[in-house]
């Protein structure tokens, strides 16, 4: 039998606003979220093995440097035999789960990527893409492809400031996709950014009660970081523990889902994603591609790993978790029932 977590099931929003406003209880709220992610996924860590495929995009996010307005970034797109090439590779060296990133790139269109999760699935891994919005009938053509999750954060449940952030890009459709893909019967991954230029508390603790109410499996969170080349050059850094303590909510309050601890939570602090798994996260998205591929997806500046290779990723992340009495997970990593 579960032992019982001493904390009401659900706290209201305004409990969710009181908390992320206040710091007095983070060393309460962070090993609550310790003692949920251990009773609810226990205590073993899934790598998934991330290959950022292309940074050519068609959107102009304000926050992001691969929006195509920016022109100060040397362009690549991974061939696709390359591609299958780093999951096999990624798939011997022991992952289970295989991510496939890229910017909204038309080239790589839905039959073109199909073919690529079809040969990938011939190696016995799970597949993640996250590759933006697209229609349902390309969902479903991935979907039969052989794909088996999807992440898609909804970046902010705030509509106006969604509106600001993503030119040309409609927030009713951002939801139809996640939709969607709940309906072809994908692991669904959503998740937010933290520290936003006019965002608010109040819209942090809605984007929580959102991932609650699309049940989603996976939450990535991520705080904001500045781009030079990008509209909000000049604007703040998201805070890393505001990131950490929607995490820890989104953990105590969905249970036994999927959570990573972020790249860019260790680009803001530089143990950040031992602390993030210390916190409520479960999941590491290790990069499996060469080195030169790592400083040219520079969504945000002073990524981590950008000069190291897959071994050695893979070597470090197994000894940080190894030592804080963590394990390496044997298992695809769906999410426990
Ligand atoms: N193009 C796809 C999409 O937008 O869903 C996938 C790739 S996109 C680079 C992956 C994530 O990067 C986005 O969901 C966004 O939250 C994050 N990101 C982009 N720019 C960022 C920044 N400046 N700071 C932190 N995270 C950022
Ligand atoms: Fe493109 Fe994704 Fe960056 Fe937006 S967040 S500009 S869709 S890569
Ligand atoms: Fe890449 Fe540590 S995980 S260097």
């Amino acid at each position: 039998m579960r032992a019982i977590i001493p904390l009401m099931e659900i706290f209201s929003k305004k409990e969710i606003v009181e908390i992320l406003s206040n710091d007095d209880k983070n060393d309460w709220l962070f090993s609550l979220a310790d003692k949920v992610r251990k009773e609810y996924v226990g205590d073993a860590v899934h790598l998934r093995g991330l290959i950022e495929f292309s940074n050519i995009c068609k959107r102009t996010c304000k926050y992001c440097g691969l929006r195509c307005e920016n022109k100060n970034i040397d362009r690549y797109r991974i061939e696709a035999e390359d591609i299958i090439f780093y999951a096999k590779k990624a798939a011997e060296m022991g992952y289970r789960t295989v991510v496939l990133q890229s910017g909204e790139d038309e080239f790589y269109n839905a039959k073109k990527l199909a073919e690529i999760v079809k040969e990938i699935k011939k190696a016995d891994v799970a597949v993640t893409l996250s590759v933006g919005e697209m229609s349902f009938d390309d969902y479903k053509m991935l979907k039969d492809a052989g794909a088996d999750r999807y992440l898609l954060r909804i970046e902010t449940t705030d509509r106006n400031l969604y509106k600001q952030m993503h030119p040309n890009m409609d927030f009713d459709n951002r939801k139809r996709c996640l939709k969607d893909l709940r309906t072809l019967g994908y692991e669904v991954g959503t998740g937010c950014l933290v520290g936003l230029k006019g965002q608010t508390i109040e819209s942090l603790a809605d984007d929580i009660l959102f991932f609650m109410e699309i049940n989603a499996d996976m939450v990535g969170i991520g705080p904001f970081i500045a781009h030079p080349d990008t509209p909000l050059k000049d604007a703040p850094n998201g805070s890393f523990s505001l990131a950490l303590k929607v995490m820890a909510l989104t953990r105590i309050l969905l249970k036994n889902i999927n959570i990573p601890a972020t790249t860019a939570m260790e680009t803001l602090n530089p143990n950040g994603r031992i602390i993030a798994l210390q916190s409520g996260a479960n999941v590491v998205m290790p990069n499996v591609t060469s080195t030169e591929y790592r400083k040219k997806y520079e969504i945000y500046p002073n990524k981590i790993c950008i000069n190291e290779n897959p071994e050695q990723c893979r070597g470090c992340i197994e000894n940080k978790i190894k030592s804080i009495g963590r394990t390496i997970a044997t298992d695809c990593g769906f999410r426990k029932k």
